[in-house]
């Protein structure tokens, strides 16, 4: 498929789409969901093959991830699902009180799910350190980008029928904030989460690092987060080449104006979104 072209109409449709993702994700409680949704597209993504990634093409029929396919989301003017998609995973962190992330609109799309396997595996517990790495390096992200994305599971909770785990990782999983890495080292917390992937950031001397330093230090990791959060969102992507790069500028602006131009675009997500802000409530 094409790039889209990125022009003021279209900036404009996204805008309107931050503005119906907000107003969505209020009324629902749904931003971990969002956020997962968004760190699903992307998370696909291969270095060396140049395959996967935040394409939207999770939206797919074949999709093959039975939560995410049971989240339905239908584009109305936006001509681009992936950066509806993003869109979204930036504005469940920004609604939360986390990071701004900046984002540049441009993805193209793709009707090609990748096979299954990609992702990471909360399971390979024996492995730990190793099975991140070689995951997140093979999208072509680093260690700090592990750590500081990790830091994601700050918001929401593991669901028992979904995953086999249960429980939130924070005492205020609607909040994005560094708790996370606070819970992370003080150890068993009763109620609280740590998946065996999330324990091996304890374990690497340079992962441990960083956790010590976002439990201390918030603004180290939002500023951390938001950078990686960024470069995730964009694997594959590079907005200065695509054909957005005519309105780069104007598209930063854009985006990050809380005061948008309304038009048409707008997003309707359905059924799951109900189901998850019931349970989050
Ligand atoms: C590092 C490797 C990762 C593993 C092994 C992992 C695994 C998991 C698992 C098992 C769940 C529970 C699913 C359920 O039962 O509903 C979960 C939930 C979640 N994950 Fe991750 N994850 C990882 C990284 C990330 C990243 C990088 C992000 C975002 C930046 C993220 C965001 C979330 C969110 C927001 C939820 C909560 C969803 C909800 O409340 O419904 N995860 N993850």
């Amino acid at each position: 498929m094409a790039f889209p072209v990125v022009d003021t109409e279209y900036h404009k449709e996204i805008e309107k789409a931050r503005r119906d993702l907000r107003a969505l994700i209020a009324f629902n409680n749904c931003a971990p969901i969002m956020l997962r949704l968004a760190w699903h597209d992307a998370g696909t993504y291969d270095v060396n093959t140049k395959t996967g990634g935040p394409n939207g093409s999770i939206r797919n029929e074949e999709e093959k991830n039975p939560e995410m396919k049971k989240l339905k989301i239908r584009t109305i003017a936006i001509r681009n699902h992936d950066d509806v998609v993003e869109l979204a995973g930036v504005v469940a962190v920004e609604v939360t009180g986390g990071p701004t992330i900046d984002f540049v609109p441009g993805r193209k799309d793709s009707d090609i799910c990748p096979k299954e396997g990609r992702l990471p595996n909360a399971t390979k517990g024996n492995t730990g350190a190793p099975h991140l790495k070689d995951i997140f390096y093979r999208m072509g992200l680093s260690g700090k980008d592990i750590v500081a994305l990790s830091g994601g599971h700050t918001l929401g909770r593991a669901h028992l029928e979904r995953s086999g785990f249960d429980g939130p990782w924070t005492n205020e999983p609607l909040k994005f904030d560094n708790s996370y890495f606070v819970e992370l080292l003080k150890g068993e917390s009763e109620g609280l989460l740590k998946l065996p992937t999330d324990i091996a950031l304890m374990d690497d001397p340079e992962f441990r690092e960083y956790v010590e330093l976002y439990a201390k230090d918030e603004d180290a990791f939002f500023r951390d987060y938001a950078e990686s959060h960024k470069k995730l969102s964009e694997l594959g992507f590079d907005p200065s080449s695509s054909r957005s790069n005519s309105v780069a500028k104007d598209s930063t602006i854009l985006a990050q104006s809380t005061v948008g131009v309304a038009v048409a675009a707008a997003v309707v997500i359905v059924s799951y979104i109900y189901e998850v802000g019931k349970r989050m409530k």
